[in-house]
């Protein structure tokens, strides 16, 4: 059996709250259903992986400008953009059990009596008519409370986009195909959230926006869908354990023509890490039609005038971490003691390395150890550790992904090397204590590779 099969969400959300990189929200309230606060270790490797977004999204291209949008927009823009009218889910409840399912998914649901069945399987399930539920949530804007102060939690990042379609093409005097690149908080009244970071009511997407000619549409669609694969596998996460699944047509979103879902094996079986669709120019038309604002493009010089079309690729920060730590969960013996240790990409994992004197209560020890972790800290998220035994030390480190521990022992005070462990191979070197911080610079930047089988 392969390895990587040790993972289960049990250990993950067991992991995560161990280690201070997920609590329950609200948890000495009762919590709240399906809300997750982030500790910090889950703060360093969230933040990583919008930082590797947004490198891959910016920092690396010339076509893709960044923007930062209200998440309480002008309610009109929902209904340019059909939420309003559209946004919901069918919902049954069920009058026994008292709980509500999604009508299209109850195949996938579990009865809450016999949860080894799905509602509506046994006779006891009394099943209400589907009926549709309304996914954004309300707020009201303002000290008057009428109908005119109803606005809405976004959710999605990316109408916020398309309503700044102008201002970002006049200012970063950009022509198509070029991209805009947003990173926010989103919120849905999810009927049925759950496993864990997967689904919950308030999360994080990271969503752009490409706005091609409509002739070449089909090619930048396809051209997205292998980028974002390869983000996902230039961070570590194996290619056996990711696929390509295009819609059905009648899966299809009310704006999309074509939309491809990059989905991750995550323990609960292929789930969606990432759509990318095929907009067409239905957002720019439909803001231009309930705007009166044209947002469309003109070229200065042939005076051709277009509504570009978009490709979007949307994927969530939340979700993505997931499947970085579920890909990155291993269990193995070691000199006959177990080890758990996340394999993260050095990238993303959320310490890069462990400063630790030998002997925790060596005065000259503890001075190298800590004038090193002075150094080291100023330019990477770096841990210095003198509790305890060593080898619980190495595991802590395990736990968290840190990719490379630097030990400060004997040797060290009589020639000024330390020993450098590797998380994954265990392999130590020696380095001198002078090239640590170059070394651990070099690492970072090399091309990494899980050792998990594929
Ligand atoms: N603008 C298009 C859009 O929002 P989506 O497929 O509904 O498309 C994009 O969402 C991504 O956002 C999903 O692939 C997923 O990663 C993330 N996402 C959506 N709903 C989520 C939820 N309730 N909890 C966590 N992540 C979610």
């Amino acid at each position: 059996m392969e390895k990587a099969e040790a993972v289960t969400m049990e250990k993950i959300v067991s992991l995560s709250r161990r280690r201070g990189f997920v609590f329950p929200s609200s948890e000495i309230y009762g919590g709240l259903g399906s809300a997750y606060d982030y500790g910090h270790y889950g703060v360093l490797a969230k933040n990583n992986v919008k930082a590797r977004w947004l490198e891959a999204m910016i920092q690396e291209r010339d076509d893709i400008v960044a923007l930062d949008s209200a998440i309480i927009l002008n309610p009109r823009i929902w209904e340019a953009s059909g939420h309003v009218e559209g946004f919901s889910d069918p919902l049954v409840d069920c009058r026994t059990c008292k709980l509500r399912f999604r009508a299209d998914q109850l195949g996938e649901s579990a009865c809450g009596r016999k949860p080894s069945k799905k509602p509506g399987e046994t006779p006891e399930c009394d099943l209400t008519e589907p009926r549709q539920f309304h996914l954004m949530f309300e707020t009201k804007v303002g000290a008057v409370e009428d109908s005119g102060s109803k606005a809405y939690l976004r959710p999605e990042t990316a109408q916020g986009i398309f309503v700044n379609f102008k201002n970002v093409l006049q200012l970063a005097r950009r022509k198509p195909p070029f991209g805009i690149a947003q990173i926010g908080k989103s919120f849905r009244n999810e009927i049925t959230p759950g496993n864990f970071l997967f689904r919950t009511r308030e999360f994080e997407q990271m969503e752009m926006e490409y706005f091609v000619p409509p002739a070449e549409a089909e090619k930048w669609y396809r051209y997205w869908i292998d980028e974002r694969f390869g983000w996902y596998t230039r961070y570590g996460l194996r290619e056996s354990h990711l696929r390509v699944r295009p819609h059905e047509a009648d899966e299809l979103s009310h704006y999309s023509s074509a939309t491809s879902d990059i989905e991750y094996l995550f323990p609960i079986g292929w789930s969606e890490l990432e759509g990318i669709a095929d907009r067409g120019d239905f957002d720019l038309s439909r803001h231009t039609e309930f705007s009166g604002t044209k947002l469309e493009y003109v070229d200065g010089v042939t005076g051709e005038r277009y509504v570009p079309h978009v490709i979007e690729p949307a994927g969530g920060v939340d979700r993505a971490l997931l499947a970085f730590l579920v890909d990155a969960y291993d269990e193995e013996v070691v000199g006959e003691r177990e080890r758990t240790v996340l394999r993260l990409h050095p990238r993303i994992a959320p310490v890069k390395a462990a400063v630790l004197p030998l002997i925790g209560k060596s005065e000259e020890m503890v001075a190298k150890a800590q004038a090193l972790y002075e150094e080291l800290r100023l330019r990477h998220s770096v841990e210095y550790d003198d509790s305890g035994a060593i080898g619980r030390r190495y595991r802590r480190q395990d736990e968290i992904g840190t990719p490379w521990a630097f030990t400060i022992d004997e040797q060290t005070l009589e020639d000024d090397t330390v020993t450098v462990r590797d998380r994954d191979s265990l392999a130590q070197e020696r380095l001198p204590i002078g090239g640590v911080r170059a070394w651990l610079d070099d690492a970072l930047e090399r091309d990494w590779k899980t050792p998990k089988a594929d």
